[in-house]
């Protein structure tokens, strides 16, 4: 069969962790929904994650993507071993498995793949992989595919990853503790401070795993032929003119939740249903308070939060995720706390956090500011607090509270204390502080939903995406 008649077919891995799973996740069905064949592929692990979040038998031969099979769209569902036992824990054990992920696991992709090759019949000729798996060049060569790096956080962490050698000529990489310093010269980047740098950058960082991985990731998708981004054009114009000077960018965000009504499980845990508590409060009145799936802090700092939202006497929703804090201390929250409460507050584990920020009765969001988190916030147009603990969050936070003026600081390190605490959320929730905000935010709602309509940027860029793929492949 001539080649240009068999349908483009791209393999997705994405990271395991909820916040890139998501975007990789819609980003398969965008595909699908443009006429490519998609090979998805969870890890076992995550494939056992999912149906336990579903309540269904772990030992199911369970197809997450049936329901987008049933509308149309041509995807397949797979899994790889990482050679850890199911039970092993990943979070609590990452050093151990990304040291596996680095050296040994690309063995097992290329053998994986190279099964997929022979037995497809429909041409792969992409590989669409997370730009923190650094193997996919190496791969994509051997094979003679082309190589996509998937971008799930902003353009401006993309573009401080990629000009790490001009940081280090200016000494600010490895970056000094206690050093506080403007940088204003990374080309297409606003003036941004040392402080507001991925914590993994720092000098006492260099030697961890978490460095590793970061650097030879921005390292490695220097070698990508295309790199898309989970962002906006208008929201990062700039950066992103710079990086298309380099190297073939497109900015196709959203990528998110809110994008498909096709039903793909997608949350690694169970959700808890607040609709019927959201529907009992008024308009605007509850808080949403979650520090997304990875990022962890301490007792001080949950306690602290705990007393300043009932110091503050807003209603909240709170997401207390069974690992919030380092240690395995299992009394984290203030003594009787739910008693005093009441009908003001629900703790739960997890939710379907799109669901929430939609509701009419939420007005604010204090957050860690992951990028999804972000992102599902402006779409929602709900204001935020921020509290960013590590990974990209403080650059997020960056853009949130001084580029676009859609959100205010909680953030002094873990010196947070609980009456600041309730004057921020206060002030956000009832204070004529949050008005400007409130602006604010309704236009780069706007923004958002206008970039994937039939013309918006994401809409556009994704279509040159196709083209130029096409160009290359055919
Ligand atoms: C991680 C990093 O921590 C983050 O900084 C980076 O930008 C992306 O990868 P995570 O911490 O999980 O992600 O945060 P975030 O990017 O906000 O993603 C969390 C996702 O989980 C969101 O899509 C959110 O909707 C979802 N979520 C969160 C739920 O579905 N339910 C919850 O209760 C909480």
């Amino acid at each position: 069969m001539a080649k240009t008649q068999l349908k483009p077919h791209a393999i997705i891995f994405p990271v395991p962790y909820q916040g890139h799973i998501n975007p990789c996740v819609n980003l398969a069905i965008k595909l699908a929904s443009k006429g490519f064949a998609i090979t998805f592929v969870h890890f076992e692990f995550v494939h056992r994650m999912l149906s336990e979040s579903q309540h269904t038998n772990t030992n199911s031969e369970i197809d997450f993507f049936s329901e987008a099979r049933n509308s149309g769209l041509d995807i397949r569902y797979t899994t790889i071993d990482d050679g850890f036992p199911l039970e092993f824990n990943r979070l609590n054990n990452f050093e151990e498995f990304w040291t596996s992920l680095l050296q040994d696991f690309p063995a097992r992709v290329d053998e994986f793949i190279g099964k997929i090759l022979q037995s497809e019949h429909s041409m792969v000729s992409f590989l669409i992989v997370d730009t923190f798996f650094s193997w996919s060049p190496k791969i994509a060569k051997k094979y003679n595919i082309v190589n996509i790096s998937f971008f799930t956080q902003p353009a401006l962490v993309y573009s401080i990853g990629y000009h790490l050698d001009i940081l280090r000529e200016n000494g600010h990489y490895p970056l000094k503790e206690n050093v506080v310093e403007e940088i204003n010269y990374i080309p297409g980047v606003r003036s941004i401070s040392t402080k507001e740098l991925m914590h993994y950058l720092k000098e006492g960082e260099i030697q961890t795993l978490q460095h590793e991985v970061s650097t030879r990731a921005f390292q490695e998708v220097k070698k990508a032929d295309f790199v898309l981004h989970n962002t906006v054009q208008e929201l990062e114009s700039g950066t992103l003119d710079d990086l298309n000077k380099k190297q073939p960018n497109y900015a196709i965000g959203p990528i998110s939740n809110f994008l498909t009504k096709i039903n793909v499980t997608k949350s690694l845990w169970s959700e808890s249903d607040c609709t019927k508590w959201l529907e009992s409060k008024p308009l605007n009145s509850v808080l949403y308070v979650s520090f997304g799936s990875l990022a962890q802090t301490n007792k001080h700092v949950i306690q602290e939060i705990a007393h300043g939202l009932l110091l503050s006497q807003v209603n909240f929703i709170w997401v207390v995720r069974e690992n919030i804090v380092k240690s395995d201390c299992i009394n984290i929250l203030p003594d009787g706390f739910k008693d005093l409460i009441g009908d003001k507050g629900l703790i739960i584990p997890w939710c379907n956090q799109i669901m929430v920020l939609s509701s009419a009765a939420v007005g604010g969001f204090l957050t860690h500011c992951g990028w999804n988190s972000t992102i599902e916030s402006i779409w929602c147009s709900t204001p935020m607090i921020c509290y960013p603990i590590e990974y990209d969050q403080h650059a997020v936070s960056k853009l949130v509270v001084d580029d676009w003026k859609i959100g205010i600081n909680l953030y002094d390190g873990d010196l947070i204390h609980r009456d600041e605490a309730a004057e921020k959320i206060r002030n956000l929730m009832t204070g004529t502080g949050s008005l400007g905000l409130k602006q604010e935010i309704e236009k780069l709602k706007n923004v958002l939903h206008k970039a994937i309509e039939k013309d918006g940027s994401s809409e556009r860029n994704f279509d040159r995406f196709v083209e130029d793929l096409k160009a290359k492949v055919y």
